[in-house]
């Protein structure tokens, strides 16, 4: 229930009360494991928030949480994902949306604006996440008694601003204009810094270039928790337990007696006492306390209570948990959490590695017994049951440490480390590691003698991290000399080892003694003293403006970057549901070549709002068991009795809700049976050997010039769009159907859909306004999912949607195309692979590359040198490209490798890198200059311009906009060629054209995803038609 702020309120609800950007909610009953996310794309209109990953992974679900404590007068403002937070969570409190900053017919917010101007945003997906993040730290930062800044800035920093995005995962725009965005917000940003944007030209001056960014005022901001919830809070009671399964213990022995008397087995979720301890002992920290907040305590500058050294351990401590995750996790996820993950699901936990080289101790409560261990005892431990609780975790005060030393003038040192594919958090470690010593000048020699040390490693391949005790106690009292060091390595590298069947064991072996052996601060991240790395290097863009198409290569703003920004851009999942609409889920193969017999629930009863299962059975007479085209021939919707592949769909599950799909689907049995058939073919060497080859069609037959024989190169990039493949389909009358696909290619969907269906293709209509990115991947792959649900809304005349969560989607997107150099393409039982980004030609150029390096290593050439002899002559490119190679005049290659050579000091840098690697034991650095040639076709696509009565324009093109700009383009193409008929130019007509959505009945598609040439044609036909008229 949503009710407006002006109306009457009762006081002293139980009931489930918060509010959306300043809109009240109050429910009466929710299931308690309804996530925020859920309910805010299924029963409101704020739809800004997407799901894409579901796991706290990407930053395209979250929102701003506003917490009002009455007592203090005080609200606190942070960003949290609302795809792990339940709504139940978040009574009492205040949601921010990017909606709630500003819209199309309000104004937009200037974080909208800017975002717009500086062109940080392509498809779009993930900019009203990245509009939330920087809204969340403007707000903070405001808080701050920092001095106020100039007019139009905030309290923000640089660094803060870049910080802010740092959880944000973007597919597209990459992130240097998204930064710009956020820095152009800080007090102590330098404007030379920010990049190309819509809003200065390049000469103008500072002053010039602050009065023409959008206004920020930070004194009119935005109220992120409204007055009438600030009242109810005051009066409101707690929800309602058995009403909403949802429990709020106020005391141990609240917990206790629910525990004894809820089914804990049951899926019961818990957190525990927040609270943080300070004593001359140390420092204890309530299990559910959020990280943010124990980093927050551990920086804390506390007056006399610990010694310096305690005071920087602490710090350090804090410095790492902060490349934990991301800030919305931090915000939300607790230390408890962590450790009862790391201890019974074996979590590649950092804070359980840190804390452990710190000496940490746990509470824990078993039944009413209550038990401190050491955190290495907790660990080892039999499973956490799910009736026991964590209760806190203590730090000592390494005072303590000291004490136990005979040793009166030691120091303490401590340092942690942390090797992940992300440097700013993000992303869970290869490997972490913590160690904290006790160390001395030693009496009788010069050196430093090592007294005692506590060394900690985790993530590195075994259940939990671990102690490295042989290693302690091999170092403790030992002076430390080289071979002292040499001899602690080796033990490191017996008693640190992965278990069998971990990822990359030797890469992880390799850093835990880079992390020994003091090279880690030039290697690693080590996080002593860690200054945030600046997101960004520096660059230069340069655009040549040619005025002569006006406005046609001009750089505009993208068209609709405003309302993606402001969550008000509508993609597939946005439409809201039809009436009767039902949700699928595929269930797919888990086998790559076996026999089905059958699938069932693994369940007693039904799945929860099941309706149907679908499969190549209900193909209707008359249809094809199709679910996509390629050059290679069809490829089925469902597997009928074989499955030939893995992630290959063996049915949809029909239910009432998309989480209901989704876990039907995921309680499915298929039934295999592998009797009698030959083993699967699993590599391309397989495939050869077995002769397992695809038909290649003869226009796609290389041109065989020279001999190529050897290489091979494999890639298997994971290919993820921010949007997830997506379709609606609805029946319609005289059995026809439309499906809204978020597709590349909305008429071979089209025609697939038709086949499948065993109607006339004029029966269908495919219908794509925008697509959440896509790189190739929503081309082929988006086909079946559209179909998918035709079938099953044709089956059963109701609407049907579907949404992949991101396992599924992933593991249908195969990756990249594995290559081997042969002349063949090989069919293997591996699912079909997708298109990405220029398919073919990456793994062409690795292989090119590759030949080039061996070549250029096999004759001690530098391999730039051979490179630059194996560049094309105009009369090469003739015999590989024929016409396309155009006149020997355009062909610029060669000039173009030598000007890049000048402008980028190529041959210098060269130099000094040689110089640089000279003095070190391993190659570190290295620079390449990589030419490509890309064949360009021109193809007949169609287009089509409306002039309506009112002068404004609408077009229609052969393409999709999936965030690479073309409706931008068209709308150039457009203003220019209608420029002519205006009598004063060109003027504001980019704000009359309008391009609207692909739809396969109102204009036939002309393949693929671009289209913005053949609308001059239509233009030129229009402008021939409208000026004797307009002349008139
Ligand atoms: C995208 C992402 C990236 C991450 N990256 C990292 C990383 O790099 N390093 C790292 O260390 N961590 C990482 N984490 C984990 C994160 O730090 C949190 O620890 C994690 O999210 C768990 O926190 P939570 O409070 O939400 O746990 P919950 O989901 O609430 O709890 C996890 C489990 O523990 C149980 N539990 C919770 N508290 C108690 C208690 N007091 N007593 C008994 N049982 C309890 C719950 O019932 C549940 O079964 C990441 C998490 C995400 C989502
Ligand atoms: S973080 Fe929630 S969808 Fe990715
Ligand atoms: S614009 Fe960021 S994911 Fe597409």
């Amino acid at each position: 229930m949503q009710n407006n702020e002006e109306e009457e309120r009762p006081t002293g609800t139980s009931n489930l009360v918060f509010a959306v950007n300043g809109h009240r909610f109050e429910l009466s009953s929710v299931d308690a494991s309804m996530t925020l996310l859920e309910f805010l794309r299924s029963h409101t209109s704020f739809k800004s928030v997407k799901l894409s990953c579901g796991e706290g992974g990407c930053g395209a679900c979250i929102v701003l949480l506003s917490k009002y404590d009455p007592l203090r007068e005080h609200i606190e403002d942070f960003t949290i994902s609302s795809c792990l937070t339940l709504l139940c969570s978040i009574n009492g409190c205040s949601i921010t949306t990017t909606e709630g900053l500003g819209n199309s017919k309000d104004g937009f917010h200037s974080i909208h604006q800017r975002f717009t101007g500086f062109h940080a945003s392509q498809c779009g997906f993930c900019t009203p996440g990245m509009c939330i993040s920087l809204f969340g730290a403007l707000v903070n930062a405001e808080k701050t008694d920092r001095p106020d800044p100039f007019l139009g800035f905030s309290k923000l920093t640089v660094i803060e601003a870049e910080k802010a995005i740092a959880g944000n995962l973007c597919r597209c725009t990459g992130y240097r204009p998204i930064a710009d965005a956020c820095k152009s917000f800080a007090a102590d940003v330098d404007m030379e810094d920010l990049g190309f944007n819509s809003f200065w030209k390049k000469k103008e001056s500072q002053e010039v270039k602050i009065s023409r960014l959008p206004f920020y005022n930070r004194n009119h901001e935005i109220c992120t928790f409204p007055e009438f919830l600030k009242r109810e809070v005051k009066s409101s009671l707690p929800l309602e337990s058995k009403r909403f399964s949802w429990y709020k213990p106020a005391s141990i022995e609240e917990l206790q007696s629910l525990l004894d008397t809820i089914d804990a087995n049951n899926g019961v979720q818990m957190k525990i006492v927040v609270v943080i301890r300070r004593d001359q002992s140390g420092i204890e920290i309530g299990a559910s306390l959020t990280i943010s907040k124990v980093i927050e305590a551990l920086k804390e500058e506390w007056k006399g209570e610990f010694l310096s050294e305690c005071k920087v351990v602490f710090k350090k401590i804090a410095v790492h948990m902060e490349k934990i995750a991301s800030e919305f996790i931090r915000n939300t996820g607790s230390v408890g959490g962590n450790l009862v993950m790391a201890q019974r699901k074996h979590f590649p936990s950092d804070i359980v590695t840190i804390l452990l080289a710190a000496g940490s101790l746990v509470e824990i409560l078993t039944g009413t017994m209550r038990e401190k261990l050491t955190l290495e005892e907790f660990l080892a431990g039999a499973s956490f049951d799910s009736k026991s609780v964590l209760l806190n975790v203590k730090i000592p005060n390494c005072e303590s440490i000291k004490n136990i030393s005979p040793e009166r003038n030691s120091k303490l040192l401590f340092e942690t480390y942390r090797a992940a594919p992300r440097p700013l958090g993000n992303a869970l470690p290869y490997l972490n590691a913590a160690f904290l010593a006790e160390v001395s000048c030693s009496k009788s020699s010069a050196g430093i003698m090592l007294n005692r040390c506590q060394l900690a490693f985790g993530a590195f391949g075994t259940k939990h991290a671990i102690r490295a005790w042989k290693v302690e106690e091999f170092l403790a009292g030992k002076l430390l000399t080289i071979d002292i060091l040499y001899d602690a390595i080796k033990l490191v590298k017996a008693n640190v080892m992965p278990e069998d069947g971990t990822r990359n064991p030797t890469y992880r072996s390799i850093n835990t003694l880079m992390f020994n052996d003091g090279k880690s601060k030039q290697n690693y991240d080590c996080l002593d003293h860690v200054k945030f790395p600046t997101l960004l290097s520096s660059a230069r863009q340069v655009i040549q403006i040619n005025k002569e198409y006006h406005p046609v290569g001009e750089p505009v703003t993208k068209s609709g970057a405003a309302l993606q920004a402001s969550g008000e851009a509508v993609y597939v999942d946005d439409i809201p549901s039809p009436r009767d609409c039902l949700h699928g889920a595929f269930i797919y193969s888990k086998k790559p070549f076996a026999r089905v017999k059958g699938i069932e629930f693994n369940s007693k009863l039904l799945p929860a709002g099941l309706t149907a299962l679908i499969s190549f059975k209900d193909i209707p007479n008359g249809g094809e068991n199709i679910g996509a085209k390629t050059i290679f021939g069809p490829e089925p919707l469902f597997a009928d009795e074989f499955t030939r592949c893995s992630g290959e769909r063996l049915a949809l599950v029909v239910a009432d809700t998309q989480k209901h799909a989704d876990v039907a689907s995921s309680i499915a049995v298929v039934d295999y049976d592998l009797e009698n058939l030959d083993r699967p073919i699993l590599t391309v060497e397989q495939a050869i050997k077995r002769s397992s080859l695809f038909e290649v069609p003869s226009f796609i037959y290389p041109k065989q010039i020279g001999d190529v024989s050897k290489g091979m190169a494999e890639a298997d990039h994971k290919i993820i769009s921010a949007e997830n493949q997506t379709a609606l389909a609805v029946p319609d009358e005289e059995n026809c159907m439309v499906v809204y696909s978020s597709t590349q290619c909305p008429e071979f969907a089209h025609a697939v859909i038709a086949e499948c269906l065993g109607v006339p293709e004029h029966n269908v209509r495919v219908i794509t306004r925008r697509v959440g990115g896509a790189f190739g991947g929503k081309a082929i792959k988006a086909m079946p999912v559209a179909t998918a649900c035709a079938l099953a809304a044709y089956k059963l005349q109701r609407p049907v949607r579907m949404y992949l969560n991101r396992k599924t989607d992933m593991i249908m997107a195969g990756g990249r195309h594995p290559m081997k150099i042969t002349f063949s393409v090989c069919k293997t039982n591996l699912l079909s692979r997708s298109a990405m980004r220029a398919p073919g030609e990456v793994q062409g150029s690795y292989i090119a590359e590759a030949v080039i390096e061996h070549v250029a290593s096999s004759l001690s050439m530098d391999a730039d040198s051979v490179r630059a002899i194996n560049l094309h002559t105009h009369d090469s490119l003739n015999s590989f490209y024929d016409v396309s190679a155009g006149e020997p005049l355009e062909y610029t290659l060669p000039s173009l490798w030598d000007k890049l050579a000048t402008s980028s000091s190529f041959i210098q840098r060269t130099e000094m890198i040689k110089e640089f690697n000279r003095c070190n034991l391993w190659r570190k650095r290295g620079i390449s200059r990589v030419p490509a040639v890309h064949e360009v076709m021109l193809r007949p696509t169609p287009g089509k311009v409306s002039i309506l009565s009112d002068g404004s324009v609408v077009v229609e093109v052969g393409g999709i906009e999936l965030g690479q700009g073309l409706w931008t383009k068209v709308k150039q193409m457009a203003a220019f060629g209608l420029g002519s008929i205006k009598c004063v130019g060109v003027g504001d007509l980019l704000d009359k054209v309008r391009v609207i959505e692909s739809n396969t009945l109102s204009l036939i598609q002309g393949g693929l995803l671009l289209g913005a040439l053949p609308l001059s044609q239509a233009v030129k036909q229009l402008e021939c038609a409208v000026k004797p008229w307009l002349t008139d």
